[in-house]
């Protein structure tokens, strides 16, 4: 029997692979930044035993129907709404993600996106580009403090604990919503559980770390947006799709709440034709949350590593079922 095939949906750095070459017949899409066609990709996986992925790849059903061979698919993310997992569990395809390794990068991005958008960063700095720095008045580019303030984490996993850590550090009260409640979060972070409503209307800084499932799919509607206070900024580091982006520009067009920091849009990669774009009190980064280089190599070589254990008869590290 010929080595497990591998296939890798972006180029990736070759001493990543280095510890794996000689177990495996390792191919890869040729781009490190564009993805792989998805007529390619099909055309690719149909030998394939193993598969690394991005979220950028669509592993629906049908995909996974025609990918006959698969016996895991190590996706490099930590969400992984954009794999059919009832239909590879049906398959008996393993299906990975990159939890913990993450974690504090991603909560690192969180806060930075959180003061940007309460300072008003990307404005100021715009003035001095543009050439608009007039004289300093007292109210210029004033902004909304953080310190002591309260934000309500919606979705108090592990990237919630770790964004309410940092909060704590600059003594902010920390509410939070999740389906269960989180005791760790309570007793270690002083974390309070509240409704959805009450953490929507009590905030300073809400802030979405859901994943995205049919539950929370458009969570942030125009109702919740109507909840908050009209000094209220909202944060979403999770999945575009868990926002009504439509009700959320309305929102920030009728200052209905103060401001929004997105990393992440329903349909991304997001242009300036994005009616978000025209809105100052919106402060906008390209899915970022994790973008370290020393965290997107853990992430690779945990989905390697996924991969080996389950080739030797193992347990992968992080199977998502
Ligand atoms: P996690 O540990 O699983 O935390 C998710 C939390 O959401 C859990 O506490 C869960 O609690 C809660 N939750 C799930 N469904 C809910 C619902 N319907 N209503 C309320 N709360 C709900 O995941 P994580 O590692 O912190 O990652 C969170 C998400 O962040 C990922 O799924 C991913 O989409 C996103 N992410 C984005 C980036 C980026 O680059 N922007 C980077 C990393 C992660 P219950 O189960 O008790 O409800
Ligand atoms: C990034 O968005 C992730 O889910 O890891």
């Amino acid at each position: 029997m010929g080595k497990p095939k591998i296939y890798i949906t972006r180029k990736i750095p070759e001493h990543l692979l280095s510890p794996f070459n000689d177990r495996y017949e390792i191919n890869m899409w040729k781009d490190e930044k564009t993805p792989i066609p998805e007529e390619i990709l099909f055309e690719r996986v149909k030998e394939a035993d193993g598969l690394l992925c991005l979220l950028t790849e669509k592993i629906d059903r049908k995909f996974i129907e025609h990918a006959s061979h698969l016996k895991i698919i190590a996706n490099m993310a930590v969400g992984y709404d954009n794999i059919d997992v009832a239909a590879a569990k049906n398959k008996k395809i393993i299906v990975t993600n990159t939890p913990d390794v993450l974690t504090e990068t991603t909560a690192d991005l969180t806060f930075a996106l959180l003061m940007a958008t309460a300072r008003r960063l990307i404005e100021a700095t715009n003035t001095i580009y543009h050439d608009e720095w007039g004289d300093w008045s007292p109210f210029m580019l004033a902004g909304t403090d953080i310190h002591h303030k309260t934000i309500g984490i919606v979705g108090m996993g592990r990237i919630g604990e770790a964004v309410a850590r940092r909060a704590k550090g600059f003594q902010m009260n920390v509410l939070y919503h999740n389906r269960t409640r989180n005791i760790h979060a309570e007793r270690q972070l002083q974390a309070t559980y509240v409704s959805f409503d009450k953490l929507l209307e009590e905030s300073d800084f809400v802030v979405s770390l859901v994943p995205l499932t049919e539950e929370t799919t458009n969570l942030f509607n125009q109702n919740a947006f109507q909840k908050m206070k009209e000094s209220g900024i909202f944060i979403n580091v999770s999945r575009g799709g868990v926002v009504d982006e439509d009700a959320l520009t309305e929102a920030l067009k009728q200052k209905t709440i103060r401001a929004a920091g997105l990393d992440v849009f329903k349909n991304e990669p997001i242009n300036s034709a994005q009616p978000l774009t025209k809105l100052k009190n919106a402060v906008l980064l390209p899915h970022i949350g994790s973008a370290s280089v020393t965290t997107r190599e853990n992430m690779l070589t945990l989905c390697l590593e996924n991969i080996d254990l389950v080739f030797q008869g193992k347990t992968a590290k992080t199977p998502v079922y």
